[in-house]
């Protein structure tokens, strides 16, 4: 309430150019001078009661009600308080309240030195002054003008902070003593009015911090609460994300677990065992399996010292070679080797290994090894059993050429014996008819190779088991078996043509097993004939050379044909449409020509019958598996 009014003491200061001197406006000597009127105390008593009153139940408005009363005591046309401000130091007098003619001008006021209140504090008396407009012309436009005004400073703390003032805006009447002594009583009362009203406003003014503080500390326990929510539910996240990664973590540990115990049941069913192998340190890591393949206790420190002297005599050259070119550079490797047991068993082994550097550049071999003795075994087992088999079906094959065969030996021995006892003959005649004699010992001789050569050639197809590699003109091992099957063709009436090419390069590999798929061939294209008696039997027999360096062979008959449904069992063991038939010929067939690196195939012809063909690699280097 004091404070709000400063804003108004809106006086240009600076430009307050005093016009006449103090003590020409200053009329104090006046008051004892004058007669003066006869004190009213119970006036005075009932205004006191009543600006108690108002001070205890309505402090907000003491000053305006103190100003009224020094109107109404003083009984002049205005009257007010002018009060230093507390904002700027009190560098203003500001008029809180005003009564009468000048109510107007409430919140108006005057510079603290320079002005009528300035004087009073300053002279620390009450003051009488007569138009003080003329030494302060600021207070020229402030209506009416002031005939007399009568000053009274008040203290607070023996501290002058203002005055009290009451205005003739004419000279109806004049101050007196009285009106000094009864200013001088309201003075004190506006002291206590004005130490009510700071207090008041101190403490409003306190309520006011208290409240704004309160809200400030209201919105920081706020903001704070919404901190702690907001973290609290961070937190929240945070556990259950810690709680969920746990949990997963767990579960990995388990599933972990759970594939190192397949791994390690894998590893010893397959009979495979893991290293890891680190050649500039020479740090070897082994699985378990690992361990028993080598039949070396668990645990013991892996060296190649260690690896070595398990390693088959005849195949150590293979762990050199193999040290020397992991050490020179990163690659991939993968050896067959042997080892020898201390019991002088023998195990074979597969090892492959990838190699990397690590983090630190280091180079890195991570393999596996496995125990393949048993499964060499078998191949070599299965190996046996195939050639064994190719060897069984190749003489039911020829068995059922005897008959023919027969024929063909026995016809040169006929001759033989014709011609021995025609030779017989000639020599016991009278002269001996010696050229006679020696051209019949010719033939017989001739005859004798004819057999002679059969019985090889058969002998070779019967008897021999193991592959041998050579070199072979397919043209020479097709005139062979066509030798052969002749005369078992003829008599079922096929009609053989061949086409074999002359530029028909050589292919490597076992003589009796190509020309056993030849015969094989051939049977089949006569048994497709069998029945077919409305058209000629006619069976061709083509090489040629291949795309890509090949040779091919092609058995053409005019049978009855293949059935497409069952094109892809052909091949089939045990697949056949024959009563007397075991299905096993074409997978021979074919069993001997993958060995050779070499395709099998069959194909309708346009016309009625089936081709069969085969086709190998004619590089001389060719091995066969
Ligand atoms: N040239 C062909 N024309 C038509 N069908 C054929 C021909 N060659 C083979 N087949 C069919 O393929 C089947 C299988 O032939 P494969 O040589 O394997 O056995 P098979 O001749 O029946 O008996 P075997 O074991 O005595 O040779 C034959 O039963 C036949 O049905
Ligand atoms: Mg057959």
């Amino acid at each position: 309430m004091i404070e709000s009014a400063k804003s108004q003491c809106n006086f240009p200061l600076e430009t307050s150019i005093p016009q006449a001197s103090l003590e020409s406006i200053l009329c104090t000597q006046e008051l004892q001078r004058r007669r003066s009127r006869p004190p009213d105390y119970e006036k005075e008593n009932r205004a006191l009661v009543a600006l108690v009153s108002t001070l205890a139940n309505s402090p907000g408005t003491i000053l305006q009600t103190l100003a009224g009363t020094i109107l109404e005591i003083t009984e002049s046309d205005s009257a007010g308080l002018s009060l230093l401000t507390r904002d700027d130091d009190g560098k203003r007098f500001y008029w809180p309240a005003i009564a009468g003619m000048w109510n107007p001008h409430v919140g108006g006021g005057t510079p603290r030195n320079f002005g009528p209140c300035g004087d009073v504090l300053d002279r620390n008396c009450t003051l009488l002054f007569t138009h003080f407009e003329r030494r302060y012309p600021y207070l020229i436009p402030v209506m009416p003008p002031a005939e007399e005004c009568l000053l009274v400073p008040f203290y607070v703390g023996g501290k002058a902070v203002g005055t009290i003032w009451a205005i003739m805006h004419s000279d109806r009447h004049k101050f007196d003593a009285e009106d000094e002594r009864v200013m001088g009583s309201l003075g004190q009362f506006a002291s206590s009015a004005y130490q009510a009203v700071v207090s008041i406003d101190d403490l409003k003014f306190q309520v006011a911090e208290r409240e704004k503080a309160e809200t400030e500390l209201r919105k920081l326990t706020d903001g704070l609460e919404t901190k702690v929510l907001v973290r609290t539910e961070e937190l929240e996240q945070r556990n259950s994300q810690l709680a969920e990664a746990r949990a997963r973590l767990a579960e990995e540990k388990l599933a972990l677990e759970r594939s190192e115990a397949f791994l390690a049941e894998a590893q010893h069913l397959s009979s495979t065992g893991s290293f890891c192998w680190r050649p500039s340190t020479g740090e070897i890591r082994w699985s378990e399996q690992l361990y028993r393949i080598f039949e070396i206790e668990q645990g013991v420190p892996v060296t190649l010292e260690l690896v070595g002297s398990r390693i088959h005599p005849e195949d150590i050259s293979i762990l050199n070679d193999m040290n020397e070119r992991t050490r020179a550079a990163v690659s991939d490797f993968e050896y067959d080797y042997r080892l020898l047991m201390p019991d002088h068993s023998v195990k074979h082994v597969h090892a492959l290994a990838h190699g990397s550097r690590d983090a630190d550049g280091q180079l890195e071999y991570i393999g596996a090894v496995q125990d393949v003795t048993q499964r060499r075994a078998s191949e070599e087992a299965l190996a046996r059993a195939r050639s064994e088999l190719a060897h069984v079906t190749r003489v039911m094959s020829l068995s059922t050429l005897t008959a023919s065969i027969a024929h063909e030996v026995s016809q040169p021995l006929s001759g033989m014996v014709t011609n021995a006892s025609t030779c017989l003959r000639m020599l016991s005649s009278d002269p001996p008819n010696v050229e006679g004699a020696r051209e019949t010992a010719r033939r017989t001789i001739r005859d004798g190779n004819r057999a002679s050569d059969v019985i090889t050639r058969l002998r070779a197809l019967l008897g021999k088991k193991d592959a041998t590699i050579e070199v072979i003109d397919l043209n020479d091992a097709v005139r062979e078996v066509i030798a052969l099957s002749l005369s078992e063709l003829q008599s079922n009436r096929v009609i053989l043509r061949h086409q074999l090419a002359s530029d028909l390069p050589p292919v490597a590999g076992d003589r009796v097993q190509l020309q056993q798929v030849i015969l094989n061939l051939l049977r089949n294209a006569s048994d497709a004939m069998n029945t077919v008696d409305d058209r000629p039997r006619e069976l061709l027999i083509t090489t040629e050379r291949d795309e890509g360096d090949r040779a091919r062979l092609s058995v053409k008959d005019a049978g009855v044909g293949l059935d497409p449904q069952s094109m892809d069992k052909l091949f089939e063991a045990f697949y056949t449409t024959k009563n007397d038939g075991m299905g096993i010929g074409l997978s021979v067939c074919r069993s001997i020509i993958e060995k050779h690196r070499g395709l099998i195939w069959a194909t309708q012809n346009d016309g009625p019958g089936a081709t069969f063909s085969f086709s190998l690699p004619c590089r001389t280097d060719t091995k066969v598996q």
